[in-house]
């Protein structure tokens, strides 16, 4: 089971990522396996310190304090972020909502890039003809035919 919390409420006030810690644990302590961390979203006058992987220390604080899985979430674009906060152990995984609504196959995008090909990412028979980058023609084949044919 896994739960979404809002780990500050970036508001005067308001709950803390010292609260978050404490409110993950309470939540594992009555059977959450997964915390998922997210902010804000509670308050009106909320002022988030918005960028990239914006939420992820928050994740990261609470995985490290209880020991705890988390999910980290919020402007997490690239498959090359996910592998970074992974392998730097800062979260066990990764959310990510409006890449997808940007490229709905971005999961299947981000397999092929890296590769990769197996139960994780089974592209719909339909669209398994276009399961690899396209090539471009400039630095991989096919070759532009520069002469004309007879
Ligand atoms: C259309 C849409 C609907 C969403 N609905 C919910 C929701 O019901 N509950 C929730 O906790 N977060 C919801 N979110 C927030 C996302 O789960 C996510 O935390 C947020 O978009 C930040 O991640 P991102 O930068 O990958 O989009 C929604 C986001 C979008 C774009």
């Amino acid at each position: 089971m896994t739960v979404r919390i809002s780990a500050t409420d970036w508001a005067e006030g308001g709950t803390t990522a010292e609260d978050a810690v404490e409110i993950a644990r309470a939540f594992a302590a009555h059977g959450a396996d997964v915390i998922d961390v997210s902010t804000g979203q509670v308050v009106a006058d909320e002022r988030p310190e918005f960028g990239r992987s914006y939420q992820t220390p928050f994740a990261d604080r609470i995985r490290h304090a209880t020991g705890v899985p988390v999910i980290a979430v919020g402007a997490i674009s690239s498959w090359d972020d996910v592998n970074s906060l992974i392998l730097a152990g800062r979260t066990d995984l990764c959310a990510l909502a409006r890449p997808h609504l940007y490229d709905p196959h971005w999961t299947l995008h981000a397999a092929a890039e890296q590769g990769y090909s197996g139960p994780g990412a089974v592209w719909p028979a339909p669209y398994r003809a276009g399961s690899r980058r396209p090539q471009t023609g400039r630095t991989d084949a096919p070759k532009p035919r520069l002469t004309l044919g007879s």
